[in-house]
């Protein structure tokens, strides 16, 4: 597929919405200046919306086309579906699944807790998309206040069960009201992979400088685009991430509201992350490291359009390889099993084209992904188990973001002559 864009359903004004709920702008949900799709990678599923084989007719598809504001540079889904299609009851994503993620979790708390939490009388903590409570059992293990709120009803019950008190809801001002009513203003908001799935993230920010104490910290934490573009990751880009940010974009969303980025740390998560830490405007120092991100990211060319173009033969690239790999493997009968069903993954299988022909399924270890189609393309999801029943030749590895882990766990796989295929930055089959 070329870059045109598909045509739109219904459209024409910012925030239009279609019966099925789908949001379509045509200007900046930051800023308001006009945007349009720098490139499409077509119609596309839920990432999350794995299915039951018999429901395959009734499978949703929106276009996948991301855009870049030249005015506040903020990159951005042109079409969004309702967030009630992606988060609710069966949401098949789980935050604990990999070692490395605990890990990451473990030590994020700690540096809260031993950050900005350090000296503080009887502290409050909310996280935003709390999921299963990957990071609020370390705050409950150490008896902090703590409060998360996660509208997907399923990891929500996972994380009441292990004790950690959590509101089933969409974050919005309303809900910030009444957690501050009901329970007092936070010391710390948290944000972990989740700031970048709020469309509306003017109303979000709105309510975290309502529920913030006039010294208090907001953490986010989201892919972060310059590795995005750096890697030609593309697989970053689906129906939840409806931004993807830069230090520089992210500053300008939150400034309106008062809060103001006062340093950043890049995050080695999901292939490149970078952790924002913003403030209420003037209540402590900018660190060194937001103006030298700046300026790498000018160096990048983050800010510019051309890059952008660049990106997406970038992406055209890295899909004719990975067809031409898999189209060969498969005339030369080599058995491919993909490994973790990942969200990304969604967005590789649909915008290059994988098929059941040529991945005998996808191995994965959530449970709820078991038994499963994947989203579009509807490869068959089965137990890790299954991975080794037999080995397959060659391992389309998915969930690249945790190679290492993955790695050192199928040593016997890589040792009996497998090889992993991955796709980022390049195309590479390697045992
Ligand atoms: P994740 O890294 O969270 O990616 P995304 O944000 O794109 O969904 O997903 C990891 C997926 O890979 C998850 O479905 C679990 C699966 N997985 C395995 O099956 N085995 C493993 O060893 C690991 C680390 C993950």
């Amino acid at each position: 597929m070329g870059s045109g864009l598909l045509v739109h359903r219904g459209c024409g004004s910012n925030g239009s919405n279609d019966s099925h709920g789908l949001t379509i702008v045509t200007t900046c949900r930051i800023c308001g200046d006009a945007i349009a799709a720098f490139m499409s990678f077509g119609e596309m599923p839920i990432a999350n919306g794995f299915l039951d084989p018999g429901s395959v007719g009734n499978e949703y598809f929106f276009e996948l086309a991301p855009a870049f504001c030249a005015h506040c540079g903020m990159v951005q889904l042109v079409e969004q579906p309702a967030p009630e299609r992606m988060f609710h009851d069966n949401y098949a994503f789980h935050s604990g699944t990999s070692q490395t993620m605990r890990r990451h979790f473990a030590t994020f708390a700690r540096s809260v807790i031993d950050g900005p939490l350090r000296g503080r009388t009887d502290p409050f903590v909310v996280e935003l998309g709390s999921n299963d409570g990957i990071m609020l059992r370390h705050f409950k293990a150490r008896g902090i206040r703590h409060l998360g709120v996660e509208p997907s009803d399923n990891v929500a019950a996972l994380a009441r069960g292990l004790g950690i008190d959590t509101i089933g809801a969409f974050f919005n001002r309303a809900l910030a009201d009444r957690i501050v009513a009901e329970r007092g203003r936070a010391d710390v908001v948290l944000a972990a992979n989740v700031m970048c799935h709020i469309a509306d993230l003017p109303e979000a920010a709105a309510g975290i400088a309502r529920l913030l104490k006039s010294d208090g910290v907001l953490i986010v934490e989201d892919p972060y685009l310059g590795a995005t573009i750096d890697k030609t990751s593309y697989d970053q880009i689906y129906d939840e991430h409806v931004f993807l940010f830069s230090v520089t974009s992210i500053a300008k969303a939150f400034a309106p509201h008062g809060l103001a980025l006062a340093d950043v740390q890049e995050q080695p998560t999901h292939g490149g992350s970078m952790r924002y830490v913003l403030v209420p405007a003037g209540s402590r120092p900018v660190a060194p490291s937001v103006e030298s991100w700046r300026a790498r990211e000018a160096v990048q060319g983050l800010g510019r359009p051309d890059t952008y173009e660049r990106f997406r033969q970038n992406c055209e690239r890295s899909r004719a390889a990975l067809m031409q790999l898999l189209d060969d493997l498969h005339a030369r009968g080599q058995r491919v099993v993909g490994y973790g069903a990942t969200s990304k993954s969604t967005t590789v299988t649909n915008y290059c084209g994988i098929t059941p022909k040529h991945i005998a399924f996808i191995a994965d270890t959530t449970p709820i992904k078991q038994g499963k189609l994947s989203p579009g393309a509807h490869i068959p999801v089965r137990p890790a188990e299954e991975f080794s029943r037999p080995y397959p030749d060659c391992a389309l590895l998915f969930a690249w973001n945790h190679e290492t882990e993955i790695r050192a766990k199928e040593r016997a796989f890589t040792a009996a002559g497998g090889r992993f295929i991955t796709y980022v930055p390049e195309v590479r089959v390697a045992s």
